[in-house]
C-alpha cells in the first residue's frame, strides 16, 4: 500500500498505487510530473469530477502545493471542476472543426439535449461542453466521451444515431 503526505484518504488504495506507478515514470526530483495523471486517475474515481478537496488532496499526495493542482485542473478540459453526467460530451469548437460546421453541430447538439455548454440533462446522463483541439482536425468536426472515446467526422444527421449508441461507448 502506498503512503501519503496526508493522513486523509480519499481514494481507494488502488488509486494510490496507480498514482505511485504513474509518479515512479519520473525521477524522485520530479513527481510533480505525475500531477496530471494522478488528477485524472482520481477524477475517475469520481464520477469524472474532481472537487476542491479533491485536487488539493492530490496536491498533498504528489507533494506540491494546492495551487499547482489547481492551476493544471483548471487548465486542461479533460477536467471536470463540478459533477457531470454519466457521458460527457466534448464538442470541438476551435478553427479547422469551425470550418467543417462544428458551430451548427453545436446548436444541434444543445437543441436536442436541451441544454447549454457546460450543462447537465436533467436525467443526469448527459453532459455537454466545449473543447479545444483534440489534434485530430482532418476528422472535423470531432467530439470525445468521457475524455476517452473520439468521435470522428461528427455532422447534424449523425447525432440521433450518435446520443442513441452513447450506452454502447
Ligand atoms: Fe477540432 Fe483540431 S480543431 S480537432
Amino acid at each position: 500500500m502506498s503512503e501519503t503526505r496526508d493522513s486523509t484518504r480519499l481514494l481507494p488504495d488502488s488509486a494510490y498505487d496507480d498514482i505511485e506507478r504513474e509518479c515512479a515514470k519520473y525521477p524522485p526530483a520530479q513527481r510533480q510530473s505525475g500531477i496530471m495523471a494522478a488528477l485524472r486517475i482520481a477524477q475517475g474515481h469520481n464520477d469524472g469530477w474532481l472537487a476542491p478537496e479533491m485536487i488539493k488532496h492530490i496536491a498533498d499526495v504528489i507533494g506540491v502545493p494546492p495551487i499547482r493542482a489547481y492551476e493544471v485542473a483548471t487548465f486542461y478540459n479533460m477536467f471536470s471542476l463540478k459533477p457531470v453526467g454519466k457521458y460527457k460530451i466534448c464538442l470541438c469548437t476551435n478553427l479547422p472543426c469551425a470550418l467543417r460546421g462544428s458551430a451548427k453541430v453545436a446548436e444541434a447538439f444543445k437543441e436536442k439535449l436541451g441544454i447549454e455548454f457546460g450543462e447537465t440533462t436533467p436525467d443526469g446522463k448527459v453532459t455537454l461542453v466545449e473543447g479545444e483541439c483534440f489534434g485530430a482536425c482532418d476528422n472535423s468536426p470531432v467530439v470525445i466521451v468521457n475524455n476517452t472515446k473520439m468521435h470522428a467526422k461528427i455532422t447534424i444527421d449523425k447525432i440521433d444515431d450518435f446520443l442513441a449508441g452513447l450506452d454502447k461507448d
